[in-house]
């Protein structure tokens, strides 16, 4: 809990790329968060997890705060459920392999995200066919102004693609201290994805288990994003882009061969990975910033990329994209 001046983030950021903050000091409780708030009441202060979603591009100038609270507990179940709390500093992917060994079912689909659980709701995290929302049962929460507890409903977060009342209208207002999720007992699988289908064929599963699940998306993932240990990255950069299906008829979109996947009744998405390869970057490289050539939606840093050099890469992309198919591409990372 002790306070540290100029603090080095390579290591607290999955990009690696070098930053340090003025101060910066972990919390396990929310006692301990609160003693740390006080302490520092004018500056300002920022909250991280994992460091799996954000991308430094210059020094902060406050007091950074890691969050490492702990634990995974069985709350309560019935005959279908079985709710577990997890403290926001735990990794997501050992929640996801807690589930996995005790055969609880929901968040197979989302094995081997990097970041903490904590930041799960806060972009309503998503993989093959599954988001965070879909097993979210509600949220404890420190309001760093008023230093209270609050909870939070699935209702409450207002739920989006990549978003939650946490991106936008309380950006940096509340600490996440532990979010309780619903696992079924009985299994309802989601291989609606094709790639997961494809993917259990190859390993020849029989019986779809949580596990062989579980398995083919780590397969998967491990195939085609690089891990953040040896390739700096922050997994998707951008968002996919939805649009009005009415804009993508007048604008003639289908005539380009744009691939798209029907959202709802008035929307549909299109795989912004496409778009980017489409304009050349997949696997370009300047210096240590590049294009990842096995998936063009993931910007990496070869080494000693800066901040400043990979979201000058991803401006460029933005700009070549907006050019060639008058797409405004957003970024799901935040920068500083
Ligand atoms: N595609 C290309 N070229 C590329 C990459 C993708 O043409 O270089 C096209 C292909 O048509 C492919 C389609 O994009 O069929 C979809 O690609 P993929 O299955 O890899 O998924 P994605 O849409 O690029 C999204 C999520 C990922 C998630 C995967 C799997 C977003 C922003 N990203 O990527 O999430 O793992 O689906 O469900 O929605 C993340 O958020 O960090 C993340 C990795």
């Amino acid at each position: 809990m002790q306070i540290q001046r100029n603090f080095p983030l390579k290591k607290y950021n999955t990009f690696g790329v070098q930053a340090t903050s003025k101060l910066f000091a972990s919390f396990s409780s929310a006692d301990e968060l609160i003693s740390l708030l006080n302490t520092k009441e004018n500056l300002p202060i920022m909250i991280l997890g994992g460091g799996s979603n954000i991308l430094f591009t210059k020094d902060f100038h406050g007091l950074l705060l890691k969050n490492d609270i702990g634990g995974i507990e069985i709350v309560s179940e019935n005959a279908e459920y079985i709710y577990v709390k997890v403290g926001a500093g735990v990794q997501w992917h050992e929640f996801v392999m807690f589930c996995v060994n005790n055969n609880f079912a929901g968040v197979e689909n989302l094995s081997l995200i990097p970041g903490n659980s904590g930041a799960s709701p806060m972009q309503n995290i998503g993989a093959y066919g599954v988001e965070v929302k879909d097993v979210f049962f509600e949220l404890e929460s420190l309001h760093l102004k008023d230093k209270i507890v609050q909870k939070f409903s699935g209702d409450d977060c207002e739920f989006g693609y990549r978003e939650s009342v946490f991106k936008k209208k309380y950006k940096n207002q509340f600490a996440i201290l532990n979010v309780t999720y619903r696992l079924k007992k009985k299994p309802d699988f989601n291989i609606s994805y094709g790639a997961i289908e494809a993917e259990l064929q190859k390993m020849n599963v029989e019986k779809l288990t949580v596990k062989s699940i579980s398995d083919a998306v780590i397969r998967i993932r491990t195939s085609k994003l690089p891990d953040p240990a040896i390739i700096g990255n922050a997994g998707s950069f951008f968002k996919n882009p939805v649009i009005s299906k009415k804009l993508f008829e007048e604008k003639k979109m289908d005539q380009l061969n744009i691939p798209f996947y029907n959202t709802d009744e008035e929307h549909l998405k299109i795989p912004a990975g496409w778009l980017i390869e489409k304009c050349g970057w997949k696997g370009y490289r300047k210096n240590d910033a590049g294009c990842y050539d096995k998936q063009a939606l993931v910007l990496v840093n070869y080494g000693n990329a800066t901040g400043r050099e990979i979201y000058d890469l991803s401006e460029e992309i933005k700009i070549s994209v907006k050019e060639k198919y008058n797409i405004d591409l957003e970024r799901e990372v935040n920068n500083l």
